[in-house]
């Protein structure tokens, strides 16, 4: 079999075999394959698309080219939580507790921030103490005895995507549906779970800026993980402002441990109920409805906050900094802005929002930069609500005094007023299953 006739193949729009699939990403992992002949394959794959079946193939292909994650030692269904990035985006950290607190195990492999995007990881790190790296023996270990467990991937979990993630961000082969689909679900595949909830985000914060496109990458994944026999649902989530009011790695710790202890505004609580919800459904404890009450109870009774303590703790972390804020890093320099004109906010571009945060040092933009765990924005306004001169919009938490002037000309750029109040635009957009496409917005 010769690479060549593989890229012809799929350059005259053929379905490519197993063995063609199996060929690519294995001569391409070993290095037999060159970058040149990969890129022309990720481009011919951009153009003319593939079918789901090829695109399940791929997935599988590079999910078994590096460390696989063996959960068998863990009981019960294990349900895993990918969210395609956002800005705010601290639902894992509340949603994790919440499920684990109910007798379902979620070991889970998340990833840091890049962008204006931020990572998990990054946020866990700003606990005090508490460590990402943790060998796998340890993570299973913390898994089955506490329930859950949110570690860094390992350095060898599918080597095929780190390499054509790379090769497709300087080839314009990034944003193509089945090399998305493919390179998300083979880490998930990787890791280990049994069932799969998917976060997909739609707008101006997000990969996908459109309501059709999140539904095709929605579609395509759920494709995927049913097809190789893993449960998958996926949630179309609005990311056309920031999701919560805390945008930055500590200030989204605390606003999710707010989130468990009752305290948090009601979108941000509703939209984690709603996650944990449907993880709980994936692990058959019940139908939707059940599952709410049985996430709402878990609130209520401060189990899920006492899950969180206790896996901070078997991560090294301080669990008291979870109810003693002042026990985190504080920002040395702390900024108001406040409004200048009146008028219901009408819009707030949320991937504008997450670059002021990196630039008060909230983010990075290679993966080699230091973050400030204490920078970040916390909104004290939201798309609906009304404001006059001089009211306060956010404030803004930074250890470089000097990054202020600038993340406020980014902050106030973000947001947009209007003479008119919105309608009030639904978190959930879409929910895709094995069934179909449920309109939820
Ligand atoms: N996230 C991934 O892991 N892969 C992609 O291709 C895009 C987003």
């Amino acid at each position: 079999m010769r690479m060549y006739d593989i890229i012809r193949h799929k350059r005259d729009g053929m379905v490519l075999t197993p063995q063609e699939i199996n060929h690519f990403v294995a001569g391409y992992s070993d290095g037999t394959i060159p970058d040149y002949q990969a890129a022309a394959l990720a481009m011919a794959i951009f153009l003319r698309g593939m079918t789901s079946r090829e695109t399940a193939n791929l997935t599988m292909e590079m999910s078994i080219s590096g460390d696989t994650v063996d959960l068998s030692s863990i009981s019960g269904i294990k349900v895993d939580k990918h969210s395609t990035g956002g800005v705010g985006d601290k639902t894992t950290l509340a949603v994790v507790p919440l499920v684990a607190s109910l007798g379902v195990p979620v070991p889970k492999m998340s990833g840091r921030g890049l962008g204006h995007t931020g990572g998990t990881l990054d946020k866990l790190e700003s606990i005090p103490g508490l460590s990402v790296q943790i060998e796998s023996e340890r993570f299973l270990e913390i898994a089955r005895t506490v329930g859950c467990a949110v570690v860094g991937q390992t350095a060898n979990l599918v080597p095929a995507d780190k390499k054509l993630y790379a090769l497709r961000d300087v080839t314009a082969t990034i944003d193509c549906i089945p090399l998305i689909a493919s390179s998300i679900m083979s880490k998930k595949m990787a890791a280990g779970a049994d069932a799969i909830l998917l976060d997909v985000k739609c707008g101006s914060g997000a990969f996908m800026k459109t309501r059709e496109r999140a539904i095709e990458l929605a579609v395509s994944m759920v494709g995927i993980g049913e097809h190789v026999g893993r449960r998958t649902v996926a949630l179309i989530t609005d990311m056309d402002q920031p999701l919560g009011r805390a945008v930055g790695n500590s200030l989204e710790v605390m606003e999710a441990c707010d989130v468990l202890k009752g305290t948090a505004p009601e979108d941000i609580a509703e939209t984690c109920v709603e996650l944990a919800a449907n993880m709980l459904v994936l692990a058959e404890r019940g139908d939707l409805s059940e599952c709410r009450a049985l996430v709402r109870g878990q609130i209520a009774n401060g189990r899920g906050f006492a899950k969180l303590c206790e896996m901070v703790e078997a991560q090294g972390g301080d669990p008291l900094a979870l109810a003693d804020y002042a026990r985190f890093k504080q920002a040395s320099a702390v900024h108001e802005v406040r409004a200048k004109g009146s008028g219901y906010v009408v819009g707030i571009d949320a991937e504008a929002v997450g670059m002021a945060s990196a630039t008060l040092g909230a983010g990075r933009e290679k993966i080699e930069d230091d973050i400030d765990p204490s920078a970040g924005i916390m909104l004290a306004v939201k798309k609906g609500d009304f404001v006059e001169p001089g009211d306060l919009i956010a404030t803004l938490y930074t250890s470089s005094e000097k990054t202020i002037p600038d993340a406020e000309e980014q902050l106030r750029e973000a947001y947009t007023l209007g003479a008119e109040k919105p309608d009030p635009t639904p978190h959930f957009i879409a929910r895709v299953s094995a069934d179909g496409v449920e309109d939820l917005g």
